[in-house]
């Protein structure tokens, strides 16, 4: 592994510890050097002590002569560190020699990732945007880092509205249904059913004792049951082909998957004394939950009316995440309304003691997708948005931008170039801002091939690939020196070997942002090399050395650009 930044930092961190133990010196790039550590400030701080006085002393006591040509105290009491050129240039050789760029791949732990979840028979919308991008990042980046993802897609296809849908499917014939479905026109059919159940009183008895059925487990129910939930799933997979999140069906583990376990959970928690029962329904009172009243809240397991709902499948799905899958880690990507009902749920699954201390478990919560009246996104004729129109809308956006920049592609090729242009302006949009915030749905400035944008990523890489193409030959990296002599490229140098401790950090605070910040920042520097150095008409050692850091701009940006669902092609 080739991780500049880290080796700094534990060097550091022994100097610290020798001064007094307990700091923690964050590096940050600087403009003065190359970093800039500033954790002298709070120890000095906490010690009662002269901030410059501290980190002169800390500077005496660090070794890091193999590493930095000069270390100087700054400011109130930064310490500002400049790398020895010798060491960039060999990192960076080691990176250009590795097919992964330094990142490593020693931890395997399992890493349950729970996103998407659409619900049957109900269209994808807006809504679904956010955790089926978020958590395909994040099972990207969790993957390429070594560790065995398994992804929860877990589906709304259980409970009371599928007595009317079954219904409603019988009385257009499950010909006429299907096609709807394959139409993906799943509002049409739900918004239907609902209309009649609530005007039809034959409909909605009807309705009703067609759940009876269900849940007594009618094989003729069963079967027309499994038609809307295949027939969603197929409908759900074309969608994710369309978006490229890597999702397949087997991913997909619904809500009635784990029927068959509620029965144990309810004694299980039974037996450990936790359930109580409370207006006919039975529930766990886990401490600290209480309602605007102060008074305890409850998390309702088994219903009033006997059935069970959607907290009691939430802990049988953790239960099997941590006994039968070996979790490590669960991660739940679910919007913020549900942050209240996840985290009563994990406080119930370690008291009933089925979420052992070592197990990271954590909601993944993200904000809302805004309009650009700042309220919710919704179409103009005030529904919510569907995924696929929004989808569609960036691409014909993108592809007239395509026009207007006079691209060379026609027909297929600049339609298949657009998708991609679309997919990159929706999926780092979405990926960019730190994702507990809401973000306004600019289709305009997603697009745009200008500023912090998916498509200006995806313009720099196309650039560094036409150098390769007007080069004529295939090119290969042979023995290459690398110098440094020039700022632009030193400077370019340490972006590159900037990749791992991005990813690591984006990864150990589950925020995508910081990878989408370390590219932008990335494809910055090469613009400030491109324009410095030229390339195809440098010689010699010099030109093979440019090219060099062509070679790993363009890997590291395709790289990154992968880890977040976003392709990379070599031509704009
Ligand atoms: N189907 C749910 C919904 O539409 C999302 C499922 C989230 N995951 C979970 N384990 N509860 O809101």
């Amino acid at each position: 592994m080739v991780d500049t930044k880290t080796a700094l930092e534990i060097r550091l961190q022994s100097a610290f510890d020798a001064v007094e133990p307990g700091a923690d010196p964050v590096l940050r790039p600087s403009d003065h050097a190359d970093f800039q550590a500033n954790g002298a400030l709070a120890l000095a701080k906490r010690l009662g002590r002269h901030p410059r006085e501290l980190a002169e002393q800390i500077v005496g006591a660090a070794s890091l002569d193999d590493l930095c040509e000069k270390i100087e105290v700054s400011g109130p009491g930064f310490i500002n560190l400049t790398l020895l050129g010798s060491f960039v240039a060999a990192q960076l050789s080691t990176l250009a020699a590795d097919s992964r760029l330094g990142v490593g791949a020693a931890r395997t732990e399992n890493v349950v990732v729970d996103y998407s979840g659409p619900n049957v028979a109900k269209e994808m919308h807006v809504g679904h945007l956010r955790t089926t991008v978020i958590g395909d990042a994040l099972a990207r980046m969790y993957r390429f880092a070594g560790h065995t993802v398994i992804a929860r897609n877990h589906i709304g296809d259980w409970g009371t509205p599928f007595g009317m849908l079954i219904e409603h499917l019988l009385d257009l014939g499950e010909e006429q249904a299907i096609a709807t479905f394959s139409m993906g026109d799943l509002n049409t059919f739900y918004k239907e059913a609902r209309v009649k159940f609530d005007d039809d009183d034959a409909f909605k008895a009807r309705s009703r004792s067609r759940v009876v059925a269900l849940q007594g487990g009618d094989s003729e129910t069963l079967r027309l049951w499994r038609v809307l939930v295949d027939e969603s799933i197929s409908y759900f997979g074309e969608v994710y082909a369309k978006i490229d999140v890597t999702l397949v069906p087997g991913d997909v583990v619904g809500e009635s998957h784990y029927n068959e376990m509620l029965e144990g959970v309810i004694n299980d928690l039974a037996t450990a004394g936790l359930l109580v029962e409370s207006e006919g329904a039975q529930c766990v009172f886990p401490p600290g939950f209480q309602n605007r009243e102060g008074e305890p809240l409850p998390l309702i397991v088994r219903k009033r009316d006997d059935g069970f709902g959607y907290a009691a499948t939430d802990l049988a799905a953790l239960r099997e995440r941590v006994s039968v899958l070996h979790g490590d880690e669960l991660l739940y990507v679910v919007g913020a309304p549900q942050a209240q009902h996840l985290e009563m749920v994990f406080a119930v699954a370690r008291l009933a003691g089925w979420l052992p201390d070592g197990v990271r478990c954590e909601q993944v919560i993200f904000g809302n997708v805004l309009g650009p009246d700042h309220k919710m996104l919704k179409s103009r004729s005030g529904e919510t948005v569907k995924l696929v129109d929004l989808l569609d809308e960036a691409i014909e956006r993108a592809y007239v931008i395509l026009e207007e920049r006079g691209s060379q592609l026609d027909g297929e090729a600049r339609l298949h170039l657009a998708t991609q242009v679309a997919l990159a302006a929706i999926k780092y949009a979405d990926l960019s801002s730190e994702r507990q915030h809401d973000y306004v749905f600019d289709l305009e400035r997603m697009v745009a091939f200008e500023g912090d944008t998916g498509p200006y990523l995806q313009y720099a890489h196309a650039r560094v690939s036409s150098i390769f193409r007007r080069l004529g030959e295939p090119w290969q990296a042979r023995d290459v020196h690398f110098e440094l002599a020039e700022g632009a490229s030193r400077a370019l140098a340490l972006g590159l070997l900037g990749l791992p401790p991005a990813l690591s950090s984006s990864l150990s605070s589950l925020q995508p942002h910081r990878l989408c910040t370390y590219l932008f920042d990335l494809a910055q520097r090469f613009t400030s090399f491109y324009d410095a150095c030229p390339v195809l008409s440098a010689e010699g050692a010099l030109r093979e050395e440019r090219l060099a850091l062509c070679d790993l701009t363009a890997r590291t940006l395709r790289l990154g650009l992968d880890l977040l669902g976003i392709d990379a092609p070599d031509q704009m």
